[in-house]
């Protein structure tokens, strides 16, 4: 029964280096295998889901060699199976990916349907939108998508809803396609931009990533290369977040502050201070946070990946804040659990009403998902007494040491596997 434990009410203190962006690794991840050369990836960031997505690689018959925790060498030469195991879709979603770099290098792929998860049903139908448009025949079956195409050629597709994952699967499967392909209304995150370097880096001749028209021109094959994962944007803001909701002084490290505008703008107006500098940010908490309101958008709006924890910021405001969830229609779910440990806020459809109270109370909850999970923990740091964190696997798929680093600040936070271990931890930090 891992979970965490946390005494809460110390102000977190000192640096913090952030891991590689999760999200540019998994659509990274999958690109590589449409070279036949060596591609040599490093700053991949340990979570689980990263490592999930290397067992499934190697189950398809890449060669996949991890040098390192964050570094991998992989070839996907000897590949020999155009279709992915259920086993890794059911675990993660990014599996999906999988259809766009195989269609995309040999014009075929069968990856089973990604199932729809706690914050949201999760479509692909612009997925495969942008499949068809392309030449390729895509069929659902059994729970399987198919997509199967003589040729790949050109297209010009223009996509109804902003998807981070569409954008990034068919940018996959037009590498290699015949022409000019243009996508439009496409996603603007920064690990799109992440994933068009790397592949550009391979010899794919793509423009415009990083705005909402993205223009491909197909090439005959992708070679080696070496690539850096950028830093993980939401793992920034998270610890932006627990800086500001424990009053602490945090400076976070091997961070590109341009990416965190948003995340910047909404701790300022709630009166934290943020001081940008080249590779870093330091976020210095406020006595008593200031209520604003929030609306989640496509990048460069809110990230919708950072709501929960702003969420947990607000509620230590001094007034009422309003957060409008426009990406998924389930992320509240942690706010039944934020009741538990004194939480105000209450959902009326896409909108989250949050009354800012003096302080939370420590209290047994259990995360609901990923970033629910680390709101959670945020809200045990700031929180008087005893938390613990359930479901702990939901945050590990997302942080790397997530523990060990808000130990390093000063938190007092312990991963422990029964009630004697939580026990040991209360006798270590009493008084
Ligand atoms: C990616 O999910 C991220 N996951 C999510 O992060 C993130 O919340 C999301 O982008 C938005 O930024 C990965 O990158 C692995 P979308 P994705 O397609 O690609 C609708 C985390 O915490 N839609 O941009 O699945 C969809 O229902 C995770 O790290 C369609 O209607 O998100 C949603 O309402 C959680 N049809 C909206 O678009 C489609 O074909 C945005 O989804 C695709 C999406």
């Amino acid at each position: 029964m891992d979970q965490y434990i946390i005494k809460g009410g110390v102000p977190l203190k000192g640096e913090v280096t952030i891991s590689g962006a999760k999200n540019a690794a998994l659509g990274i991840l999958a690109a590589a295998i449409m070279s036949d050369e060596d591609i040599l990836i490093e700053n991949l960031p340990d979570v689980k889901d990263i490592n999930v997505m290397l067992e499934a690689i190697s189950e398809i018959g890449a060669k996949v060699d991890r040098i390192d925790r964050h570094t991998v060498r992989i070839s996907g030469k000897d590949i020999e199976e155009i279709s992915v195991d259920d086993e890794y879709i059911r675990r993660i979603r990014a599996s999906y990916y999988f259809i766009g770099a195989l269609l995309g290098k040999y014009r075929h792929a069968r990856v089973p349907l990604p199932g729809g998860c706690n914050i949201g049903s999760r479509p692909i139908d612009q997925h495969i939108k942008g499949f068809k448009a392309l030449g390729a025949e895509v069929r659902i079956e059994n729970g399987t998508v198919t997509a199967d195409a003589e040729r790949l050629r050109a297209a010009h597709i223009y996509f109804d809803v902003v998807s981070v994952g569409a954008t990034i699967n068919v940018m996959m499967a037009a590498v290699m396609a015949e022409g000019r392909t243009i996508i439009e209304n496409a996603a603007k995150e920064p690990h799109i931009v992440d994933v068009a370097n790397f592949l550009n880096s391979m010899g794919a001749d793509i423009r415009g990533a990083g705005t909402d028209t993205i223009r491909i021109r197909g090439v005959e094959r992708l070679h080696g290369t070496e690539y850096a994962i950028i830093p993980d944007q939401i793992e920034a803001g998270t610890f932006m977040c627990m800086a500001a909701a424990t009053r602490g002084d945090v400076l976070i490290k091997n961070v590109i502050p341009k990416h965190l505008e948003a995340i910047t703008a909404k701790l300022i107006e709630m009166g934290n201070e943020v001081e940008e500098y080249d590779e870093a940010v330091r976020v210095i908490g406020a006595e008593r946070q200031r209520h604003t309101d929030i609306k989640t958008l496509p990048y460069p709006g809110f990230p919708t990946d950072m709501q929960p924890q702003m969420a947990v910021a607000l509620s230590l405001s001094e007034g009422t804040s309003m957060v409008t969830e426009s990406i998924f229609e389930n992320r509240f779910k942690y706010v039944d659990e934020l009741s538990r440990m004194g939480g105000n806020i209450k959902v009326e459809g896409n909108v989250a009403v949050v009354d800012g109270i003096e302080h939370f109370s420590g209290a047994p909850v259990s995360a609901p998902d990923l970033r629910a999970g680390a709101a959670l923990v945020i809200a045990g740091l700031a929180a008087e007494g005893y938390t613990t964190v359930d479901e702990i696997g939901y945050i590990q798929r997302g942080y790397e040491n997530f523990e060990d680093k808000i130990s390093a600040l000063g938190g007092l936070i312990e991963l422990v596997s029964s009630d004697r271990e939580a026990s040991r931890f209360k006798l270590r930090v009493v008084g």
